[in-house]
């Protein structure tokens, strides 16, 4: 679980060994090495990381926290394919996501990505069902096995018979169940969570860390959790903090107390 930016970490790439095979050979879900991002804003230029060296393993629940413009969401985009690096390489499941052209990218993203963001990004007048379906229609499964996968899906973040809502009809923690559910129903590895609880109240923030502490813990499921709230990382098992663009601190934690999932 040691982070490739820590110096103890004793594991360093050979260029010449950085061959997809091997990488999926040595099981991390993802492995960033060096990675940067760069935004060029007119003559300005944005250094939104700065060489950022990571590996996350199968299973894991991470939560990433750092102050306002650290540097989160560009790593959590980079992380989850809506973007690629300036410079560096990210291999997610032994693929070099530098390297994919854009469609390649996109399929990677439906077959292995689940986001959830703090608006929720629901389809407004659109029931909970259709909302948590939306991912498959690219996919050409029967109408059928769709709606089957997002009832599942829904009933999975504990919101059975509340398929025909609309998301007006919901509670913002509802509505966030229902974005986990649209973020689930293509069985993705990882799920990655911007600032899930950033609109939500103590009590609604508690069930949805809740629901993604029994999908990290029951599902084996991925989680990586964007939060600015000290009690909300301590649901993950591990802590990055991140500065200015770059990672200044990679901890294992306690994760959640028992009883608390
Ligand atoms: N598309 C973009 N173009 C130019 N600069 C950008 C872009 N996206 C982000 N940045 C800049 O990159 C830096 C990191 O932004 P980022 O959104 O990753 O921060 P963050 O840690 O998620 O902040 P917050 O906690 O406020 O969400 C900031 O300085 C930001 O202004
Ligand atoms: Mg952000």
């Amino acid at each position: 679980m040691l982070g490739l930016n820590e110096p103890d970490a004793g594991f360093r790439f050979d260029l010449n060994t950085r061959h997809s095979g091997l990488h999926r050979a040595m099981g991390a879900l993802i492995i960033c090495e060096d990675v940067w991002k760069v935004y060029q804003l007119g003559d300005v230029e944005v250094q939104a990381l700065r060489g950022v060296s990571l590996q996350i393993e199968r299973g894991e629940f991470v939560a990433v926290m750092g102050a306002s413009g650290s540097g989160k969401s560009t790593l959590m985009n980079l992380l989850g394919c809506l973007d690629r690096p300036t410079r560096g390489t990210y291999w997610l499941d032994g693929r070099d996501v530098g390297r994919a052209s854009q469609d390649e990218l996109a399929e990677l993203r439906s077959r292995e990505i689940g986001f959830v963001f703090q608006n929720f990004n629901l389809v407004p007048r659109t029931s909970a069902l259709e909302n948590a379906q939306l991912p498959l229609c690219y996919w050409g499964l029967p109408l059928r096995e769709q709606r089957a996968r997002a009832a599942a899906a829904l009933a999975r973040v504990g919101l059975n018979g509340r398929d025909q809502h609309y998301p007006s009809q919901l509670s913002g923690g509802q509505q966030q169940r229902v974005a986990i559910a649209r973020a689930l129903v293509s069985s993705p590895s990882i799920l990655l969570a911007d600032e899930p609880t950033g609109n939500l109240d103590t009590e609604s923030s508690r069930e949805i860390m809740e629901v993604l502490t029994r999908l990290n813990r029951e599902d084996g499921l991925t989680v990586l959790v964007v939060t600015h709230e000290t009690q909300i990382a301590t649901y993950a098992a591990r802590e990055i903090l991140v500065k200015d663009g770059q990672i200044v601190s990679d901890r294992v934690t306690a994760g959640a107390p028992a009883g608390r999932s």
